[in-house]
């Protein structure tokens, strides 16, 4: 066994690394977090493959979590160093993939089960870190740990950009179902007259068009997880023949003669309010009803507290290899800011500091400036907390309505995108922009 060891302090290098050559271990000592970044991306250092990580948490520069949130597709398991009283910070490590965790003083016995253990642990899944130490994520993330055990299908309710992909891929990572693959479909994406089509299959000649047959989503999923983006765009006869598969574990592709077994466990996930659909005839309530055996909302970022601080930090650093610091001013503005796009827009702003920052702070004014721009920015409202609403001229709703949503779509040029952003569904959003005379243009 070959380990890789991360620490500042060179008493605590030579003195592990005595012990554990001692009981026939390999190792390779780093003496800080930047030089660890390339071995744990590619799983080699300089003198052959390594096959797992003993990390510190604190040292000076790059610390521990940091070098976590830099390697998320790491090769090689991690198990982290703390100091006494850090275990917040060991939780945050756990989070962001870590396998293990032991406390400073550390000798080469108590060490070396837990690395033994550590080879035996799958790579972990770091794609579905979701950070968050506020009191609401905690308790969601709870909520959303122990529904990953269920059978049942699970209803992701929350604004966009909350993050509900990732809890449907944390869902599917932590359940019975993570052998299967995980595929996600997204309602909204797909023209009415297709989606049949899409998610159940079709055979060739079952539709004017349908020249090859085609397997669907659902069958895709095979045993895995099927995700159900924005389900509440679902026509109502798909909505249908959905509900049949999922109480009947049974489906038909279009112009097939007979049924296949469907496995997948399901999650769906939808922005607005379905329960409205339901009661406006435009979602089956049996089928409700079945989505939301376990409904989990989730928190939007303007009631997560500092969680907004922990992302943005973790976004700077993910995308710059400049040491960016984020101000006391800055802090104070990302609190007051109300994020409608949620935890996209704060990775979409950190990402354009990144990028536009001449300097190394990222402070109140460049915050300021950047969600002036922002393309998730909400005109017709104060984007921060405490702001009377920006005077202007005598507009009406309508009018600010209208300016805002043909700036986003000449922006994005996506209109499912901007229906996500503003918060109604991709049809009304086409109706207002038929009757503005605009039109649909981008890619869906
Ligand atoms: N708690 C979190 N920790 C880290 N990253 C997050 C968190 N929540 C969301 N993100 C990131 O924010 C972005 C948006 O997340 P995601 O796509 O899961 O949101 P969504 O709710 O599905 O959005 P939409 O409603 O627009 O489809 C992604 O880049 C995701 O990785
Ligand atoms: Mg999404």
């Amino acid at each position: 066994m070959r380990v890789l060891l991360v620490d500042d302090d060179p008493g605590l290098r030579l003195a592990l690394s005595k012990a554990l050559s001692r009981k026939g271990v390999d190792v390779v000592d780093l003496s800080s977090g930047e030089a660890a970044l390339e071995p744990l991306r590619t799983g080699t250092s300089t003198v052959g493959p390594v096959d797992v990580c003993v990390l510190d948490l604190r040292m000076p520069g790059m610390g521990g979590l940091e070098v976590l949130r830099r390697t998320q597709a790491r090769r090689v398991p991690v198990v982290v160093l703390t100091g006494h009283g850090t275990v917040p910070d060991a939780v945050e490590a756990m989070r962001l993939g870590a396998v293990n965790f032991m406390q400073k003083p550390v000798d080469a016995d108590e060490l070396l089960p837990a690395l033994q253990q550590a080879l035996r642990e799958e790579p972990p899944a770091i794609a579905t870190a979701i950070l968050g130490a506020s009191a609401p994520m905690l308790s969601f993330l709870e909520r959303l740990d122990r529904a990953a055990q269920a059978d049942e299908p699970v209803l992701l309710i929350g604004e966009p950009g909350t993050g509900k992909e990732l809890c449907a891929r944390r869902l599917h990572d932590l359940s019975g179902h993570r052998k299967g693959p995980f595929v996600a479909f997204n309602a909204a994406s797909v023209p009415d007259e297709w989606l049949e089509g899409e998610l159940f299959g079709q055979r060739r000649g079952a539709l004017t068009g349908a020249t090859e047959t085609r397997e669907g989503m659902m069958s895709r999923a095979g045993e895995g997880t099927l995700f159900l983006d924005d389900v509440g765009e679902l026509g109502l006869e798909v909505q249908g023949k959905l509900l049949r598969a999922i109480e009947e574990r049974r489906l038909r592709p279009l112009g097939a003669d007979a049924d296949k077994l469907f496995r997948a466990r399901v999650i769906a996930a939808t922005h607005h309010d379905l329960k409205g659909a339901v009661d406006a005839g435009r979602f089956r309530a049996d089928l409700y009803y079945h989505l939301a055996a376990i409904a989990l909302p989730v928190p939007p970022l303007r009631e997560r507290g500092d969680d907004v601080i922990l992302l943005a930090r973790a976004y700077l650093g993910r995308s710059s290899d400049r040491p960016l610091v984020l101000t006391p001013d800055g802090e104070e503005r990302l609190r007051r800011y109300r994020f409608p796009g949620n935890v996209r827009e704060l990775v979409n702003l950190m990402k354009r500091a990144a990028l536009f920052s001449e300097r190394l702070d990222v402070d109140g004014e460049l915050i300021d400036e950047l969600v002036q721009q922002s393309p998730f920015a909400d005109v017709a409202r104060a984007p921060f907390e405490g702001e009377a609403p920006r005077a202007g001229e005598r507009v009406t709703l309508e009018e600010l309505e209208k300016t805002h949503i043909k700036r986003l779509l000449s922006e994005l040029n996506n209109v499912s995108e901007v229906a996500r952003i503003v918060g109604i569904d991709r049809r009304t959003l086409q109706r207002k922009m038929s009757a503005w005379g605009l039109r649909d243009q981008g890619p869906q």
